[in-house]
């Protein structure tokens, strides 16, 4: 039997992963610009976060820009860049009031310096908070991460700070850029597609996935409710009998 608190409301896992999928779809249906579905994602993000703090999900990974997305337009790339300044901004205000702690997966490297400090100051800042953790993929690829990691480690076999005969599943987590974050229960994917995209290949070995046929922008707190059921629903083994 799932889990349930005194509302008869079944406990939400403690980790969930989205891929925000769908916005390009929502605006050309409405015969608006793509960055224009990106900016109501934008708004879908942000109900969602603070829909997941209030039922007590403790980590909320978003995809919010993947290494392939570089090969969108320009215009595209830098509407996206702008409103991720704009929820990071705002972020940035509430994180005090609502003791959330951000975090970055993905290459910074390639962001512009203006992204990428707006970035830093975020993770540093709310490096205090343990409360509730957003992860923001940024220019993150799941493959790309596992490289990084393993290049991470190879130098420090090479610097002699390691041994590879040291290295274990547990070890190497510790080189990802999710890092003491536990492992998503439940991944969520809107807008009716069904695979992964290089989100979180390492970290999701044994989650659940819930595919949902709504569109990113459209996603609502029920939905949320829907998938977090059909979670319950499901028997994890693990692998075991
Ligand atoms: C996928 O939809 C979505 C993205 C590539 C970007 C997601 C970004 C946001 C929701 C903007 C703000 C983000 C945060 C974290 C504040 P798509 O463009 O691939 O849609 P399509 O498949 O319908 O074309």
């Amino acid at each position: 039997m799932a889990l349930e608190d005194t509302n008869n409301k079944l406990l939400p896992p403690k980790h969930i992963a989205i891929i925000m999928d769908g916005n390009g779809r929502w605006a050309k249906k409405r015969g608006l610009p793509r960055t224009a579905g990106h900016a109501a994602g934008g708004e879908t993000f942000r109900t969602i976060a603070n829909y997941c703090r209030s039922i007590g999900v403790k980590y909320l990974t978003v995809y919010a820009f993947s290494t392939e997305n570089w090969k969108r337009s320009e215009e595209e790339i830098s509407g996206l860049m702008k409103l991720l300044a704009k929820y990071l901004r705002e972020g940035l205000r509430d994180m005090e009031k609502n003791h959330v702690r951000f975090r970055f997966f993905g290459d910074l490297s390639r962001l512009s310096p203006e992204l990428r400090k707006l970035c830093e100051d975020a993770q540093s800042r709310s490096a205090q908070y343990h409360e509730v953790t957003v992860n923001f993929c940024l220019n993150y690829g799941g493959r790309d991460e596992i490289v990084r990691a393993a290049r991470s480690f190879a130098e420090d076999v090479a610097a002699g700070k390691a041994k590879p005969e040291m290295l274990t599943e547990q070890l190497f987590g510790t080189y990802l850029d999710s890092e003491g974050v536990p492992d998503p229960e439940l991944v969520i994917r809107p807008s009716g597609e069904m695979r992964i995209s290089n989100f979180l290949p390492w970290q999701t070995a044994y989650s659940e996935f819930v595919f949902m046929n709504v569109l990113w922008p459209d996603f609502t707190p029920a939905d949320l409710d829907a998938a977090i059921e059909e979670y319950h629903r499901r028997n994890r083994r693990f692998g075991g009998a």
